[in-house]
């Protein structure tokens, strides 16, 4: 791909979500982003890389968890963005503290700003991906933390309203 299109697609500001997948026995977490494309019902899409191991998890389970990163979790988000759960156990590798969904097998990682539990729906082939869309089962928020937020390649904390 073209470079100058290639940083396209680092223009958008997006939430960094600390996606988990899989159960208590056999699950992964990476980093991704998410947008909402329905509001009643809530409908959000993912798109997940063919090679991503949380993906393969997702295809079994029709589930997952989107833990909506806080500012504390930017060296997190680095290191789930960077390594595949087939290599290694990245709960264990990274020392990541989990708690237990609501409505869903996939583990919530403490310390997030908000967890939102999805069921797949249905999903669409887009060249090396699948995108997914996924309602919206449950959804807790801890409003004493800052999410973070990810624009070219850098992340940033989202604090100042300014309209
Ligand atoms: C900020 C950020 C956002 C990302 N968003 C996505 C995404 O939406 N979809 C995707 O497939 N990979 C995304 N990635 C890359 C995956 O996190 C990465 O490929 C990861 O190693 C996959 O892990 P897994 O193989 O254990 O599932 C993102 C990485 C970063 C740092």
């Amino acid at each position: 791909m073209e470079k100058s299109l290639l940083q396209s697609t680092r223009m958008l500001p997006c939430a960094v979500l600390l996606l988990t997948a899989g159960s208590k026995e056999a699950k992964d977490a990476m980093t991704a982003t998410a947008m909402f494309v329905a509001e009643s019902l809530p409908l959000l899409t993912i798109s997940l890389a063919k090679s991503s191991t949380c993906r393969e998890l997702i295809e079994k389970s029709g589930e997952c968890m989107l833990n909506v990163a806080s500012t504390g979790q930017g060296d997190i988000a680095k290191k789930l963005g960077a390594t595949h759960g087939r290599d290694t156990d990245k709960f264990q590798e990274f020392n990541i503290p989990t708690e237990k969904a609501s409505k869903i097998k996939a583990p919530a990682i403490a310390g997030s700003y908000a967890h939102i539990e999805c069921k797949i729906i249905t999903s669409h082939q887009a060249g090396n991906y699948i995108v997914y869309l996924a309602e919206v089962v449950a959804c807790k928020v801890d409003e004493t933390k800052v999410p973070l937020v990810w624009h070219n390649n850098k992340y940033f904390s989202l604090e100042k309203e300014v309209a």
